[in-house]
């Protein structure tokens, strides 16, 4: 069993504010599967094809003692059914035919119509010539305001969605209150509200559509229904805030490829790929052994955890070469797949929407500001799940 140096700390928010890249690196040429002995011990999978090995085979790598480092066989209050992301097979399989029906009829037409008029009101509310928080202004609001949608919250209660997506946010961070228990405890009333609301007559949104949703006589219940729109703003806010801002982040510190965007704007679905590749908005997320396997020729024991690192996935030189490391609006990515929605199983439920929402907001950004540079120190979050930006000073040269 091999043990890491002291600077591979995977377990700790500092280690991803220093050079993680430059560790995983080393790593993956040395000792591609370490043993990490901290917070309980995990081996950390910095493969590309370990990763994808191990999130298609959901028998031998479970998701339901917990998919996050230190959650681990979280007792939950009686009657709280366990959440999507924490589902095998055959569980999550109906449950997720299910859901996904709220997600498969809604148009894309209509999201793109939604998601391009929150982007051009986030925009035109920053004065031209000034300088403002990228996060605040446009990173925060995008796919905060789309989900306000998709579920059917009207516009007056925005302000309450906000702060509720704050404590989501707060309290998944380790941040948990008896605030954002009370704010937690606010939303569930609402959306149960709205529930019974659907119930009796059915809208066009996606509470609504889970409502109704049924496959082989299987319906889902209340409890189920509110843990889902539970889980979309946990799921779904912070990760596409952190991959618009991530990604005006890397176009601001690589001009030359902002410059070869916007003289050829087509690239730009592409380049959404290449931020989340280069960024990889979420860093892991883990899975537990349920028998005694081998996996790279190593042993791993019954009950073991196991730390998936998107972030070295996706800079694997056997499937990214050796400029991994560099930001490439133009890299091919039509035969290999970076990891950064996952693998498999569980793969993201979100990823059209969240890439339609950053193929927007680019769009609106580099039509409206195309001169946007960096006038400050960003802040990056502090977090060993999320990769992210607090603040993002910007200077929107009108
Ligand atoms: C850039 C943005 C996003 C990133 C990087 C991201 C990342 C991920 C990853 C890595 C997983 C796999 C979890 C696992 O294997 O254990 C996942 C699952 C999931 N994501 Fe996302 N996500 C994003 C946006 C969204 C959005 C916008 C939504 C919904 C509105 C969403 C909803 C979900 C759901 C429901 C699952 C669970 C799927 C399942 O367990 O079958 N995500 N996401």
């Amino acid at each position: 069993m091999h043990e890491t140096g002291s600077h591979f700390a995977p377990d700790l928010p500092e280690f991803y504010l220093g050079n993680p890249h430059a560790s995983f690196r080393r790593l993956r040429r040395e000792d591609p599967l370490p043993w990490y002995p901290g917070s309980g011990g995990m081996w950390c999978v910095l493969k590309h094809a370990d990763i994808v090995t191990v999130s298609r085979d959901p028998d031998r790598f479970t998701s339901t003692r917990g998919v996050q480092i230190g959650i681990r066989d979280l007792a939950r209050p009686g009657g709280v059914p366990p959440t999507i992301i924490e589902m095998d097979p055959p569980e999550h399989n109906r449950y997720r035919k299910l859901v996904i029906q709220a997600f498969a009829p809604r148009a894309t037409a209509n999201l793109e119509t939604m998601a391009r008029q929150i982007a051009r009101e986030s925009l035109e509310a920053i004065h031209p010539g000034t300088v403002a928080d990228l996060v605040e202004g446009l990173a925060v609001p995008i796919p905060m305001y789309m989900i306000a949608e998709l579920l059917g919250v009207p516009r007056r209660d925005r302000s309450h969605f906000k702060r509720w997506s704050d404590a989501m946010i707060e309290a998944g961070g380790g941040g948990r209150s008896p605030a954002t228990d009370a704010a937690l405890g606010e939303m569930l009333g609402y959306f149960q509200t709205v529930l019974g609301e659907r119930r009796r007559a059915p809208k066009d949104d996606l509470i609504s559509t889970l409502a109704s949703a049924r496959i082989e006589g299987s319906v889902l219940s209340d409890p189920e229904i509110l843990m889902f729109c539970a889980t979309l703003l946990a799921a779904g806010n912070e990760t596409t805030r952190n991959l618009i801002s991530g990604g005006s982040l890397l176009l601001m510190q690589n001009p030359d490829e902002k410059r070869r965007l916007l003289a050829q704007r087509s690239l730009l679905p592409n380049a959404v790929e290449e931020m989340l590749r280069v960024w990889t908005p979420v860093h892991s997320f883990t899975r537990t052994a349920t028998r005694e396997t081998e996996l790279r020729g190593g042993k791993i024991s019954d009950g073991e955890t196991l730390l998936l690192l998107y972030a070295s996935a996706n800079r694997d030189e056997e499937v990214w070469g050796e400029d991994s490391d560099r930001f490439d609006v133009g890299r091919d990515h039509s035969h290999q797949r970076h990891l950064a929605f996952g693998f498999g199983e569980h793969l993201c439920l979100g990823a059209s929407l969240a890439r339609l929402e950053a193929l927007i907001l680019f769009q609106e950004l580099l039509a409206r500001y195309p001169n946007f540079e960096l006038a400050g120190e960003p802040t990056l979050l502090r977090s060993r799940l999320m990769h992210g930006v607090e603040h993002l000073p910007v200077l929107f040269r009108g």
